[in-house]
């Protein structure tokens, strides 16, 4: 007879508020034997403490690394040793919740796991509400209206690469800045964009910042930041 294997849930925890978690999503959460989150190295997992003050407190926790910017071949590996822990959860018959900041099917970590476990095991992804969404609204500025095409950018994409598709589109939203603020800020004043941009960090958290695009210090911007340039029409 063929051992039952355990469920994999992805679930979106939402951008960092805990009230903008899903009920599903709080309710598979606590209903789960097994957790598990990644982080950075030597980082506290943003998604755990996102959900920290509903986890029950008699599960069992799976931290897991995926450090960035890693050659392809070298991040593959790392990355499979560093999910074998839930497979061997789910390989025993415990079902898994793997928490994702925002949604996990939008740039999210649980698409790691997802890639490698899904074939194996029944999986269930719970939407999440995303930092695409969460930005714009704290920010308090619509964002697309009607016919308006909207473009996600990342920020470590090539300057040329940029400047085409902010080009080419109504409004935008630029991730992942970091490092790569300057660039994209310099890039904004030569469109004529940066009137217009607006810039937040850590949003829908305690420590959410709103700073006008000149007065941001580039040395000083965390990775859980976004540019928001919001339609300029008005219907
Ligand atoms: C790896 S992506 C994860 C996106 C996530 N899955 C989502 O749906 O929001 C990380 C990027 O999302 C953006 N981000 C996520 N949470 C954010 C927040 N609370 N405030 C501002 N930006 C955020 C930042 O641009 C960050 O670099």
């Amino acid at each position: 007879m063929s051992k039952i294997k355990g469920r994999l849930y992805g679930i979106g925890v939402g951008p960092g508020d805990p009230e903008l978690l899903t009920l599903k999503a709080l309710r598979l959460l606590r209903a789960a034997p097994v957790v598990a989150y990644q982080s950075a190295t030597d980082k506290e997992s943003v998604a755990r403490a996102i959900v920290a003050q509903y986890l029950p407190g008699n599960q069992i926790e799976v931290l897991f690394h995926l450090p960035r910017a890693l050659e392809p071949e070298k991040a593959k590996s790392i990355y499979d040793n560093e999910i074998q822990p839930i497979a061997d959860h789910l390989a025993a018959g415990r079902d898994v919740v793997v928490l994702c900041e925002g949604d996990p099917f939008f740039y999210g970590s649980f698409m790691y796991v997802f890639t490698r476990l899904s074939e194996e095991y029944p999986t269930e992804v719970i939407p999440g509400v995303s930092s695409l969404m969460a930005c714009p609204v704290a920010l308090g500025v619509p964002f697309t209206y009607y016919t308006d095409i909207l473009t996600v950018l990342p920020a470590p994409l090539p300057a040329e690469e940029l400047t085409t598709h902010l080009l080419m589109t109504d409004a935008a939203a630029i991730m992942k800045l970091g490092r790569h603020f300057t660039k994209v800020r310099d890039i904004l004043h030569k469109l004529g964009l940066a009137s217009r941009a607006r810039y937040i960090e850590r949003a829908s958290t305690s420590q959410q910042r709103i700073i006008p695009l000149d007065e941001v210090d580039p040395d000083k911007v965390p990775y859980f930041s976004m540019i928001v340039i919001p339609t300029k029409n008005r219907l």
